[in-house]
């Protein structure tokens, strides 16, 4: 499962780059506004820290407008991903851009029906939002293994981007579900590998090795 930073803070995903765990990024409008930069700007310093895909979010709602704000989009380098909502709209201008070759995210996936009209639609990623289905006191890690179910019976090749990613749960479940990617904010990515058994062992490796005057010799 590749893993992508849910963030348009171009620091912050430097930082977490640097770790040479993180595959792409995502933004959105809301992600954007919290950034405070030109968007435009941030996501061309994006694409050039991650080597995999950065979804940038069309801002417009109607065909045209989506088209015009994806033709600024697709120019800014080849990992770039453009976003679309899962609208009529979003899913016309889905099948145009990704039948000349642009990768498209179309995001807000609430059901296994609007995903298999995405991928009906060429979409290279689908967006289903976990937290988002929770929060309504539904099932969000359900939707995951449903999307997974529907892609697999009719082979769509589709990748399943999990997102609104709340916890290390969620994304331990995001595996078992067969999930292609999960995007999520630094703070879970940083808290992927955490576990005080890891941090109560080290310290006591530490604690013998220096009580024995143990040394790695030549280092
Ligand atoms: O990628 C979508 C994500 O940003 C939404 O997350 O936590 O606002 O539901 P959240």
């Amino acid at each position: 499962m590749k893993i992508f930073l849910d963030t348009a803070d171009v620091a912050e995903i430097r930082e977490y780059a640097a770790s040479g765990l993180v595959d792409g990024v995502t933004t959105n409008p809301s992600l954007a506004a919290k950034a405070g930069k030109d968007y435009v700007e941030s996501l061309k310093e994006i694409c050039s820290i991650v080597p995999g895909a950065v979804s940038g979010e069309v801002l417009a709602t109607d065909f045209a407008g989506m088209m015009k704000e994806a033709e600024v989009l697709r120019k800014i380098a080849a990992n770039i991903a453009v976003k679309v909502p899962l609208t009529w709209d979003g899913l016309k201008a889905c099948a145009k851009l990704s039948g000349e070759g642009t990768m498209v995210n179309v995001t807000l996936c609430f059901s296994p029906v609007q995903a298999w009209m995405a991928a009906k639609a060429g979409a290279t990623f689908i967006s289903p939002f976990i937290g988002r289905v929770d929060d309504m006191g539904e099932d969000g890690l359900g939707l995951i293994h449903d999307i997974r179910a529907v892609y697999d019976n009719y082979n769509f090749k589709t990748e399943i981007l999990a997102a609104s990613i709340r916890s290390v749960s969620h994304v331990r479940e995001c595996l078992l579900a067969g999930a292609d990617v999960a995007t999520m904010p630094a703070s879970i990515f940083k808290a992927l590998i955490s576990h005080p058994l890891t941090d109560k062992g080290l310290a006591a490796f530490m604690a013998d090795a220096k009580k024995a005057n143990v040394t790695i010799k030549g280092a």
